[in-house]
């Protein structure tokens, strides 16, 4: 079974369909806006991306994610990512910004950053800081065929560490994973970003602009 460096089990996330995430981008910007995505995975997001008309340059750091990826595609960590272009918009998604390391945080926002034109759009998936006290074991669901299920809660301070399960076609998966609770400031004003808009009513994804609040 191959898993990516962030634990990330690639057969999983073959079987793993859209959730709508694409929609939710293709609605914050223009369209047909070039879009760098960062952490893509196999292609879950970016095919339909693609479909809805953008130019789409995916970004990973695992090869056995990318191979099965159909656009123009870069396999490097986020943090150290030179491609010396610029997009309308980057997509930051899957929670990426919650990791538990300050530093890989503000290395993934200041590749963002730099890769992004003055006028574009930041646009993130996080983890609410309401998420983590209510996120609990046994919570979960169905997407697609994958049975989704999260596991062995733990919580001390700002970290919360739990397993994701997954289970389809007979076979189990699961996922340790350790996410840093951040406050929206926390987040994007360290990063010289300043919220523009929360794209969804849960607050789990927003788009940023650069530059602070004025
Ligand atoms: C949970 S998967 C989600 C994939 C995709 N965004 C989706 O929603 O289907 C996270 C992906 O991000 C990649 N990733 C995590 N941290 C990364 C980093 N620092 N640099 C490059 N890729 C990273 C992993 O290899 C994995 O493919």
């Amino acid at each position: 079974m191959e898993v990516t460096a962030d634990g990330s089990p690639v057969e999983v996330y073959l079987l793993l369909p859209p959730d709508g995430e694409a929609e939710i981008v293709h609605a914050a910007v223009s369209p047909g806006a070039s879009i760098l995505e960062l952490g893509c995975g196999a292609g879950r997001v970016t095919h339909p991306l693609v479909d809805l008309g953008h130019e789409v340059v995916a970004v990973d750091d695992s090869p056995s994610m990318l191979a099965h990826v159909r656009a123009e595609s870069v396999c490097a960590r986020i943090g150290d990512l030179e491609l010396g272009r610029t997009f309308d918009a980057v997509l930051l998604a899957s929670h990426l910004v919650n990791t538990p390391r300050v530093a890989d945080r503000r290395a993934m926002l200041a590749a963002a950053k730099r890769h992004l034109r003055p006028d574009g759009r930041l646009i993130v998936q996080w983890h609410p800081p309401g998420w983590f006290d209510s996120a609990a074991s046994g919570q979960g669901g169905l997407l697609g065929e994958v049975t989704i299920e999260l596991a062995d809660v733990v919580r001390e301070g700002d970290l919360l560490s739990a397993t994701v399960q997954y289970a389809a076609r007979g076979q189990r998966w699961h996922q340790e994973f350790t996410c840093r609770r951040l406050s929206l400031d926390d987040l994007l004003t360290s990063a010289d970003f300043r919220l523009h808009t929360w794209l969804t009513a849960d607050h789990t994804w927003f788009s940023g602009a650069p530059g602070r609040m004025g």
